[in-house]
């Protein structure tokens, strides 16, 4: 049976992906490399342009290259438009985002793109949903959009399935191709069965069955809430080990030479549309049930607070020198919301950067990968070039643990002022090439 899958993909089933970002990309790289037909649908233009010109997802290898492959071998093509992708299609991958708007769960583009594959849908086609979703969402939200424009019934006509994807950005294709299962659940039996075999095709490590779209729903959820708590775990053990004099990345090495003990990085604090976000559909869900979960909800508040109390810290540099850090330029290393990554959604910069500039400080941010932001107060500059934004700065502070700044000494900083203050938010500078200035890591006093 999965032979004959298989070979239906490649022969002339036609597969629809919306949403061509950081998910969505990888994604139909990945089916393309499995020698399928992909229809890319997505709102950007600009993406979209960018694809066909070969200069898309530049940090995740072999997408821009599997795109290129496919348009000249014409098993690849991108479009804006989701009804006529949604009619050409069998079987329909969504990836756009699912977010917070201002502090709400913002369905839109689910949504928006349900309504679009449901004007398209036909009896035998496939929907796989992708994106993390507060729980319930599948089955209360999308699927009766999809039944209602089509006249069709979930199960009895079109598969529904929900894979929830797991990337780590940077390398999104070698993770849902290699590294791990597919996570798979489906409306009824035979959606899942379906699913089971279509995402076996791709993925090297298997799939893993889930026996409901809620349980997958929350699987998904539950490793965001795992890596908040146990951030905001790391981030309290670390304000811990600074007032008490304790190194905190010593001992969390001994710790963790233990094998049931895993401490996590502390940092300028946790962003992205992942790890901050996926708390809160938990978190919201249990509200409406009347429960409040204390760890998560706790958790969140210990990570929103780590930019503010990072540059609370930093300040303190300037009191030990009495220097008045008003008007001083304060350099920002890092808008990405960690290290690497092309993104700087829900990044804790932005948080650093309006606590310096309401302490009256000149903000100019560094990102090596970044050149454009418009989330950025108009008085700060964003540069690649560090030796623009360090030149004549009082403060460094490194808000993201780009690899770059591993490698600066203080040679690196001769630009700057003296005394050269330095707030080292993620501990990736090496203290020992920094012997005459005034430094401070986060978890180390
Ligand atoms: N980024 C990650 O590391 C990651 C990891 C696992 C899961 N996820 C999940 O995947 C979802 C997508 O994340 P992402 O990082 O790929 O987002 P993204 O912003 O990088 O990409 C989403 C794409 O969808 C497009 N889009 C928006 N509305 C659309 C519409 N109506 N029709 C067609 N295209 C539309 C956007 O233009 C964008 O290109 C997230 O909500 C998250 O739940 C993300």
């Amino acid at each position: 049976m999965s032979a004959n899958l298989k070979s239906s993909i490649l022969n002339h089933r036609v597969i629809a992906v919306y949403g061509l970002g950081n998910v969505g990309g990888p994604i139909a790289a990945a089916w393309l490399r499995g020698g399928a037909t992909v229809i890319g649908v997505d709102i950007s233009k600009k993406l979209l342009a960018n694809i066909q010109k070969g200069k898309s997802h530049e940090k995740e290898p072999f997408v821009s290259e599997a795109f290129s492959n496919g348009l000249r071998n014409k098993k690849f093509s991108v479009t804006s438009d989701g009804i006529s992708a949604s009619k050409k299609s069998n079987i329909k991958i969504v990836a756009v985002p699912v977010g917070l708007q201002n502090k709400s769960i913002d369905l839109r583009a689910l949504v928006s793109v349900a309504k679009d594959i449901s004007a398209g849908l036909k009896k035998g086609d496939a929907v796989l949903i992708s994106p993390s979703l507060p729980p319930g969402t599948c089955e209360k939200v999308i699927l009766p959009i999809l039944e209602k424009r089509s006249r069709l019934k979930g199960e009895r006509d079109f598969h529904l399935i929900y894979n929830p994807e797991r990337i780590f950005e940077g390398r999104a294709l070698k993770d849902i191709e290699e590294n791990y299962p597919a996570i798979v659940s489906g409306l009824g039996k035979k959606s899942l069965a379906f699913g089971k075999e279509l995402l076996a095709i791709i993925s090297k490590k298997g799939v893993l069955v889930l026996s409901s779209i809620a349980n997958a729903e929350a699987e998904k959820l539950f490793e965001g809430v795992y890596r908040d708590v146990n951030i905001a775990l790391a981030n309290e053990l670390a304000d811990f080990c600074e007032k008490s004099g304790v190194n905190y990345w010593e001992a969390r090495k001994g710790a963790n030479s233990q094998p049931f003990c895993h401490l996590h990085y502390p940092g300028t604090g946790v962003g992205g549309l992942c790890i901050p976000v996926y708390p809160r559909f938990v978190i919201d869900a249990a509200k409406e049930m009347g429960m409040s979960l204390k760890m998560i909800e706790s958790a969140r508040k210990i990570n929103d607070f780590m930019p503010k109390k990072c540059v609370a810290d930093a300040l303190t540099l300037f009191d030990k020198h009495k220097i008045n850090p008003k008007g001083k330029k304060i350099a920002v290393l890092g808008l990405g919301f960690r290290g690497e990554v092309v993104d700087s959604r829900l990044s804790p910069t932005y948080t650093v950067v309006k606590e310096f500039i309401a302490k009256g400080c000149n903000v100019q941010v560094h990102d090596p990968y970044i050149f454009e932001d418009g989330d950025l107060p108009k008085s700060v500059k964003l540069s690649s070039n560090l030796n623009e934004v360090i030149k004549n700065a009082s403060m460094i502070f490194i808000s993201s643990d780009h690899k770059l700044y591993s490698k600066l000494n203080s040679k690196s900083f001769s630009v700057a002022k003296k005394p050269l203050l330095i707030f080292d938010g993620r501990n990736i500078l090496d203290k020992n090439n920094f012997k005459n200035s005034s430094f401070l890591t986060i978890g180390l006093r």
